[in-house]
């Protein structure tokens, strides 16, 4: 098999066998075939595009190239959840403890962050003494005894799809559906998951900007996840502003809590609960989504949601007290409200540049060298469709630098934008693919 004639092919608009893009994954993996062979291939993708068994095939070969996690020794179905990225996304914080509390087992792999804010981990170590290093053992112990685990990324996870998203982030070739379902898809499977729930996110916070955009990536995991015997379920939610109310890690744990303990903001709470019975209904724990739904309310209500967290916290090394307290959680010195110079209603938030201020006030890192400043970020005090008067606050900023608090305060109010009139509310829930 020549590298050449694959590309041809696929230039051509043929469609590529198993073998073919098994010998591409490969060879480009351990390094047999250079990096402009594979842009060629890439780019004849990008154009051609691919049929969903080549998808598929693909997302396999790509899963295979490194460590595929055996998860076999966990008890019961394990259901994974995965969001595309957006703003101030605090789900898994709240879901994983809500899902858990019924016995389902969650064992989430997760990264730190990169650009906007910080990942799960970072937020995570909000809490003192919270630690996501531990032996495989451990990890299996710790999900088998309290459902709830947070591991860090190790080992070789789907190595293919690392250089070949390196590689398509400088050729131009990053948003290609196919391309990008698989990636995604890739290492979901890569990382021991027997079903697999996805919240793609829509709008200008998000990588898919278009509702159109949003619902052909969805079909094509849901696809993907159907072709290899894992049942996926897709969510179609909106990014067009921030989710729940803070945007930085420990604002961001402390939101968590709170809508554990049932005072959290509305959206956040009803995405969670949409996800979380999603994930019930494929672990067998509930018959409808509508059941599951039930179930994680009454353990919000009976306080076994919240309890669940702080089995988790305590399990890997943090301290709970700040759970009971959440003053305890680091703190920036000032805290700065930005007041509207305007009345009306709030039209937009723009939710990427949002992202964007509270990275720059510390919250997230721009390389991946950078260290994060838990305590720093923002909290929104109006919301899309919010009526406002002159001088009412839109946000509050948590910065430990006055300088960059005041750019930040400019840029707050260039990203709300006002209008006299109500101009009607987008769902927050679009579409559910399965
Ligand atoms: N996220 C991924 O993991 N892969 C892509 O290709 C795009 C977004
Ligand atoms: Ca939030």
């Amino acid at each position: 098999m020549r590298m050449y004639d694959i590309i041809l092919k696929k230039r051509n608009g043929e469609q590529l066998t198993t073998e073919e893009l098994n010998f591409f994954v490969d060879n480009y993996t351990n390094g047999n075939i250079p990096d402009y062979q594979a842009s060629a291939l890439l780019m004849a993708i990008y154009f051609q595009k691919m049929s969903k068994k080549e998808t598929s095939d693909l997302t396999m070969a790509m899963a295979n190239s490194g460590d595929v996690l055996d998860l076999s020794s966990i008890n019961g179905i394990k259901v994974d959840k995965h969001s595309t990225g957006g703003v101030g996304d605090t789900t898994t914080l709240v879901l994983g403890p809500m899902v858990a509390s019924l016995g389902v087992p969650v064992a989430k792999m997760s990264g730190r962050g990169l650009g906007h804010t910080g990942g799960t981990i970072d937020k995570l170590e909000s809490f003192k003494g919270f630690s996501v290093e531990m032996s495989e053992e451990k990890f299996i112990e710790n999900v088998n005894k309290i459902k709830l685990v947070v591991g860090g990324q190790t080992g070789n996870l789907a190595p293919a799809d690392k250089k070949l998203y390196a590689l398509r982030d400088v050729t131009a070739t990053v948003d290609s559906i196919s391309l990008i379902a698989s990636s995604i898809m890739s290492k979901k499977i890569a990382s021991g998951a027997d079903a697999i729930v996805l919240d793609v996110k829509v709008g200008q916070g998000a990588f898919m900007k278009t509702k159109e955009e949003a619902i052909e990536l969805a079909s094509e995991m849901v696809e993907i996840g159907k072709n290899l015997n894992k049942k996926t379920v897709a969510i179609i939610s909106d990014m067009d502003q921030p989710l729940g109310l803070a945007i930085g890690n420990a604002l961001e744990v402390k939101e968590a809590i709170n809508t554990l303990k049932g005072e959290g903001p509305k959206d956040l709470f009803h995405l969670c609960l949409t996800l979380g019975a999603n994930m019930l209904v494929l672990s067998k724990k509930a018959d409808t989504v509508k059941e599951g739904e039930k179930l994680l309310l009454q353990s919000v209500k009976s306080g076994k949601a919240l309890e669940k967290l702080k089995e988790f916290v305590k399990a890997q090394g943090g301290d709970t007290s700040f759970i009971d307290n959440t003053e305890n959680f680091p703190k920036a010195n000032y805290i700065i409200a930005v007041k509207s110079k305007t009345k009306g209603y709030v039209k937009k938030i723009c939710a990427e540049k949002i992202g964007l201020i509270a990275m720059e006030l510390g919250a997230g890192r721009a390389t991946k060298e950078e260290k994060i400043d838990l305590s720093v970020g923002l909290v929104l005090n109006k919301k899309r469709g919010d009526k406002v008067l002159v001088g009412d606050i839109l946000c509050y900023i948590h910065a430990n630098d006055m300088q960059k608090a005041k750019k930040a305060e400019r840029e707050i109010l260039d990203s709300y934008k006002i209008s006299q009139t109500f101009t009607g509310d987008i769902p927050l829930i679009y579409n559910i693919l399965k």
